[in-house]
């Protein structure tokens, strides 16, 4: 019997299970992690992605470490190597620090308990099930800001994929339908590497909802001929300023809802919130393979000698988001004293 089990992981107790999102829409194919490096290559590769997803990963991955090295002599120095190691796949969402860090933390306040993998299996377990449960709240939240009949512009994939379920951004969306909200939606397609074509508009559309494709250039006409009434789009980093690091596209899209009006809210959990960043400047932002923006999905475009540049984040200031939802409440500016706020609470 599975102790976790939703459309983007598995947790069986003995084995941490992950669908497969590089073959996504076309193929569904399974990796099983049985060692905490296959964990980590499958964040790094991308089996996995979206950051409460990839935070939730590293804290099964740190299980897996425990299971291995528990009772050796070098117990706590393989325990450093496996949150290095786990750390050193994507440097951008801050969900994958900040759930090692809780691992970390845990190991410490229970290294003398007889029971450390069932008191850390917990603790992973427990990142798992808030994740879910921060999205549905900030489903409830952000379901408020919707109207009936709204058309949501979104970016990138913010659901049940790039997260413990549910979503984000589309959690938000889901929460207004849940409301008995009629909600239509344009998703970006997302070069290079496709989530919302791949991703989205497969969650959604295997979700019922009216889903329309467009590509990442369409979004400015669109909007123009006023069919979108909100954008909505997740994050992987929030800086304390309010700066966002999201999926390289997201400020693009941010500006051109300015220019038309057209409110622009983040949809994150805390963990998605890095308060130790200062502002979008100091957020290391991740440069992929080449091959990513050479290649459309399967099919070579161009030759290997033509340069290219290919950030996979982009950061949008904090002037051009309207809100920020979160499982706290809806947060506005001044967002360097209300981002703060949301922690003593
Ligand atoms: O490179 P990815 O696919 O991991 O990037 C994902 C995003 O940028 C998402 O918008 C973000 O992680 C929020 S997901 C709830």
């Amino acid at each position: 019997m599975s102790k976790l089990k939703t459309m983007s992981m598995e947790w069986t107790g003995e084995e941490f299970i992950l669908i497969d999102q590089r073959y996504l829409p076309l193929e569904e194919k399974y990796v099983t992690c049985k060692t905490y490096e296959e964990v980590a290559k499958s964040i790094k590769d991308m089996v996995v992605r979206g950051a409460p997803a990839i935070g939730a990963s590293a804290a099964f991955g740190y299980v897996l470490g425990v299971k291995e090295f528990i009772g050796k002599p070098e117990f706590e120095e393989k325990m450093k190597e496996v949150k290095k190691t786990l750390a050193n796949t994507r440097p951008t969402a801050v969900n994958l620090f900040w759930a090692l860090e809780r691992m970390e933390k845990r190991l410490n306040e229970i290294k003398n308990e007889e029971n450390i993998v069932e008191l850390i299996e917990k603790e992973a377990l427990d990142i798992a099930f808030e994740d879910i449960e921060a999205n549905k709240t900030m489903g409830r939240f952000g379901g408020e800001l919707l109207n009936d009949g709204d058309t949501v512009l979104t970016h990138c994939n913010t659901g049940s994929l790039a997260t413990v379920d549910y979503g984000t951004a589309l959690g938000v969306i889901r929460g207004a339908r849940d409301m008995g909200k009629d909600i239509k939606v344009y998703a970006d397609e997302t070069r290079p590497y496709l989530q919302g074509a791949r991703l989205t508009v497969w969650e959604l559309y295997k979700d019922g909802f009216d889903v329309t494709l467009i590509s990442d250039n369409m979004a400015g006409w669109v909007m123009k001929q006023g069919k979108i009434n909100a954008v909505i789009v997740g994050a992987d980093r929030i800086a304390a300023n309010g700066d966002t690091a999201n999926k390289i596209g997201t400020y693009s899209v941010a500006v051109l809802a300015k220019e038309h009006g057209i409110p622009f809210y983040v949809a994150a959990p805390l963990s998605t919130i890095d308060l130790d960043t200062p502002t979008g400047n100091e957020i290391p932002i991740e440069e992929r393979s080449h091959d990513e923006v050479r290649y459309c999905h399967k099919s070579k475009m161009v030759p290997e000698e033509i340069k290219v540049y290919n950030p996979a984040f982009d950061v949008t200031p904090n002037e051009l988001i309207t809100a920020i939802i979160t499982e706290k409440g809806v947060v506005r500016p001044p967002y360097n004293e209300n981002l703060k706020k949301l922690f003593e609470k």
